[in-house]
């Protein structure tokens, strides 16, 4: 079955506003910022421009009736990230050594296959397959938006200079966050995973029940000044509040306060996209850790949410109203304390501000099988290791998240924007 001229035309302009929405994220940054690599987890600005251009250059052109002429013999080598089905490819840490293709050069592999998509949107009927890729080549650029930004803040974070990625946020923040409270909820047999006719990737599905005992949600994220007076009370130097593993990595790492937090004068202050400044105590606590969240929950006398629990509530929420959320349409690059944020709900920044960590392995649904051919390879070969995040964050597009979206990293990682909020049981 083919798509309509309506869907191609919608498809069309969904895919030059996220392809602009990239380069508009890599204007403030010079050609020298495009290219350093500051670690193997985070990759430079030029590869993820050149990367999300492959996807769309070796998923959605070759279906092309006339087949396509690929930009340049050596790119698919180049950024090809991680898909074996589609052949090797350059070492995954060894992308910030990468001086060619230059910024420029990317910038033109960019125009040329934007055109050529355009003409494919707007030139024969699209077959249902075809929309599909090209949907899916949407939304994997908006993960690499999110990833362009917080990878961009840990190489900006490596230099003294301590470089701006963008001028300082003016509008004022509360210092004060509400006090936390407890949404209770009865649990029971509750469906989870994704249904209906929108986009979803397929390790949301397949939907299904899950018996839920009785809990509390925290109404609000973790602050910043909560997470101090866990600093304060030992909370780093105490074996007991850790996973052993977690223990072990924060001796191994020296973790003694949030990445991107340093002490001057006896006042924290923390590195943001748009400057260093000191810690607000309202704000979100944000570049933690699965461990620390774990930790800090055993400290709080609570623990962290399982993802069904998370998904019940959000779910519940969006049934009754809007979806709010700061997100990286809204600009601060940072999260918000939440007596900002707007308040139709009874549970507070359950999506934008900070991912939130979930006590839940990333693993499959039951029934989960990836799709067929090397887009099988999206999310389904990841799923081991690694822990479930959920809500979407300040970097993140606003219409890129959903109550099923399932985030994952590995425990350790604390260089995305991941936060927490509370859970306990019902008692
Ligand atoms: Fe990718």
């Amino acid at each position: 079955m083919g798509t309509s001229t309506t869907v191609s035309s919608a498809l069309l302009t969904r895919f030059q506003a996220v392809r602009s929405l990239t380069d508009s994220l890599s204007e403030p940054l010079c050609a020298e910022d495009q290219v350093v690599q500051s670690m193997p987890d985070a990759s430079p600005t030029k590869w993820h421009r050149a990367h999300t251009t492959w996807f769309f250059e070796t998923f959605v052109l070759p279906r092309r009736s006339g087949g396509h002429a690929p930009f340049h013999p050596a790119y698919g080598y180049l950024f090809n990230s991680y898909y074996e089905a589609v052949g090797a490819r350059h070492a995954r840490n060894e992308r910030g050594l990468l001086s060619r293709p230059t910024v420029d050069e990317v910038a033109a592999y960019r125009r040329h296959i934007d055109t050529a998509v355009g003409d494919l949107l707007t030139g024969e009927p699209l077959d249902d397959a075809t929309a599909t890729l090209i949907e899916l080549g949407i939304n994997h650029e908006q993960q690499h938006q999110e990833l362009l930004l917080m990878d961009i803040k840990h190489l900006l974070a490596q230099n003294p200079l301590r470089p701006e990625y963008a001028e300082p946020w003016q509008q004022p923040s509360s210092t004060e966050p509400p006090p936390l409270q407890w949404h209770e909820h009865d649990g029971g047999i509750v469906p989870v995973g994704h249904q209906g006719e929108g986009f979803a990737f397929d390790n949301e599905s397949p939907r299904h029940d899950v018996l839920l005992a009785p809990f509390r949600l925290a109404d609000r994220l973790t602050t910043c000044g909560e997470w101090i007076e866990f600093i304060d009370d030992g909370g780093y130097e105490r074996a007991e509040l850790w996973l052993s593993d977690g223990w072990a990595r924060r001796c191994d790492e020296q973790w003694d306060a949030p990445l991107y937090w340093h002490r001057e004068d006896e006042h924290w202050r923390v590195f943001t996209l748009r400057g260093d400044r000191p810690v607000n105590p309202a704000e979100p606590v944000c570049h933690v850790s699965f461990f620390e969240a774990d930790a800090y929950a055993r400290w709080a006398g609570a623990r962290l949410p399982h993802e069904a629990e998370w998904e019940t509530v959000a779910v519940e929420q969006l049934d009754a109203g809007p979806l709010e959320g700061h997100f990286l349409d809204d600009g601060p690059y940072h999260p918000t304390a939440a007596s900002s944020t707007w308040r139709h709900h009874p549970v507070r920044q359950l999506f934008g501000d900070v991912w939130e960590f979930t006590s839940s392995p990333y693993i499959g649904y039951p029934g989960f099988s990836p799709a067929a051919g090397a887009v099988g390879e999206y999310n389904g070969k990841f799923m081991s290791g690694q822990m479930v995040l959920r809500g979407g964050c300040c970097v993140t597009p606003w219409n890129h998240i959903r109550p099923t979206y399932r985030n994952f990293f590995p425990p350790h990682s604390r260089w995305q924007f991941g936060g927490v909020r509370l859970a306990s049981d019902d008692d």
